[in-house]
């Protein structure tokens, strides 16, 4: 026997048993940010890497170490989507739609990391985000966080989730902030390890977020970013609080909050949970001003999160709220030869009759007994029996298979009654 190949570590199957629950979670979505009048965007998921390395910043851990990059046939280096914020800056300059007024995208699809995988953490994951483009207030900043709870709450998860916040000020306080955090770190040199001491220089707002346990203290102590900003940062920032406050939306302000990703200006947040081990973070996102100009686009504020689909649907199945996959109303046995060949018509001609049918037809013939093996297998609410008996006298066999009632032969159209009865009482 040859040797079996099987996925690369860190990408999965979403099998066919498993891919109710994620259908489950895009209907949610789609009605969500239907709810919110955005607009879906797709972008390719290969991409120029000068894209990612301009967007996300060249010290940053994805660009530094996780983006699967290679040269292609043409010797351009292009690389998988990490993200998918600077793709949709990308399309909305590459179109000049950005300059048609403010703009409301969301977008779902693969994303790609180098990452070391563990539960929750995948090389290959999914993310549903949405993208606003054009707007300047703190307005917009609580209508996305309110769209993230009502998510949330649509999918039975608001209890298991948290809202952390912080805020990282203009471009300008955040680089005065950010020698004052390299003058603190320096002075502590020797008590930076080796990770923190190589960002000292490249990425030091980063340190902060350092889980090394060794250095709370010293992380603790460290200024505070608040204190480098100026007093229209503190209002725009109090008013995305009151207004998250009036709308009964729980939040916590987390200094330490910085993000992994160098474009993000004034508010940031993440929707974190307690149920999933290390990878708690579900949703992130904040405000870009800068971002749309530094891809050479026209100055346009922006602001956007995205979620991480597989750990939401770890949290809906822990929670116990998943959907059970829907079965077939139907399974049709076709008894004898000239079932096999005429049921298949039938088939068709129900499909046609009863909108929303799911109907599972029995191929390849076998006996009764096997056949109606299968029927009960599929989990089918009825069994239809077409045999030679049946095809004379223009009738179906219908057999209820989930209780306790006798069956009987149905003309088509009495049968098609019956099956639109049933389609029709489903929630
Ligand atoms: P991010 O924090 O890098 O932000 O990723 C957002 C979410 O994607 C995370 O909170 C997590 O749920 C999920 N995620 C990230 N990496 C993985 C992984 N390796 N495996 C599974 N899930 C993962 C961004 O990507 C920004 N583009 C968000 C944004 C949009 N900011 C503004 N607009």
């Amino acid at each position: 026997m040859s040797q079996r190949i099987e996925t690369l570590r860190g990408m999965h199957d979403v099998l066919h048993t498993e891919v109710h629950a994620w259908q489950a979670f895009e209907a949610q979505v789609r009605a969500v940010m239907s709810a919110y009048a955005y607009q879906e965007l797709r972008t390719p998921m290969l991409e120029n890497t000068a894209l990612f390395k301009r967007s996300l910043g060249a010290a940053t851990d994805i660009v530094e170490k996780e983006m699967f990059t290679f040269v292609d046939r043409d010797k351009r280096s292009i690389s998988l989507r990490p993200e998918n914020t600077a793709s949709c800056v990308r399309s909305a300059i590459q179109h000049g739609y950005l300059y048609q007024g403010p703009l409301r995208l969301w977008y779902g699809g693969p994303m790609f990391r180098h990452e070391r995988p563990q539960k929750g953490r995948y090389r290959q994951f999914h993310q549903v985000g949405v993208e606003a483009f054009g707007f300047a207030d703190p307005d917009i900043e609580f209508e996305i966080i309110a769209l993230g709870e009502r998510l949330w709450q649509a999918l039975g998860i608001a209890g298991h989730i948290r809202l952390e916040l912080n805020t990282l000020g203009t471009a300008e306080e955040r680089a005065a902030y950010r020698e004052t955090l390299v003058a603190y770190f320096s002075a502590h040199r020797r008590q930076l390890d080796e990770d923190s001491a190589r960002r000292l220089q490249s990425n030091p707002l980063r340190i902060l977020d350092s889980k090394n346990a060794d250095m709370q203290a010293l992380l603790a102590d460290a200024p505070k970013l608040w204190d480098s900003l100026g007093d229209a940062s503190r209002v725009r920032f109090e008013t995305l609080c009151a207004m998250l406050k009036s709308a009964g939306i729980g939040y916590q302000i987390v200094p330490r909050l910085v993000r992994g990703l160098d474009y993000y200006t004034h508010t940031v947040f993440e929707w974190v949970t307690d149920s999933l081990g290390a990878q708690g973070a579900v949703c992130a996102g904040g405000r870009y001003d800068g971002l749309i100009e530094q891809l050479g686009g026209r100055p346009t504020p922006g602001i956007g999160f995205a979620m991480g689909v597989e750990r939401l649907l770890l949290l809906i199945e822990a929670g116990g709220v998943g959907v059970a996959p829907p079965q077939p109303h139907a399974y049709l046995l076709l008894i004898g030869e000239r079932a096999g060949a005429e049921g298949m018509v039938i088939a068709e001609k129900l499909r046609d009759a009863v909108p929303g049918l799911r109907l599972q037809t029995q191929c390849g013939g076998g006996s009764m007994k096997s056949q109606m093996k299968r029927a009960d297998k599929s989990g089918a609410a009825l069994a239809l029996i077409v045999g030679d008996s049946e095809l004379d006298d223009n009738s179906v066999t219908c057999k209820p298979l989930r209780e306790a009632r006798e069956q009987n032969a149905l003309s088509f159209d009495e049968l098609t009654e019956t099956l639109r009865g049933i389609v029709a009482a489903e929630p």
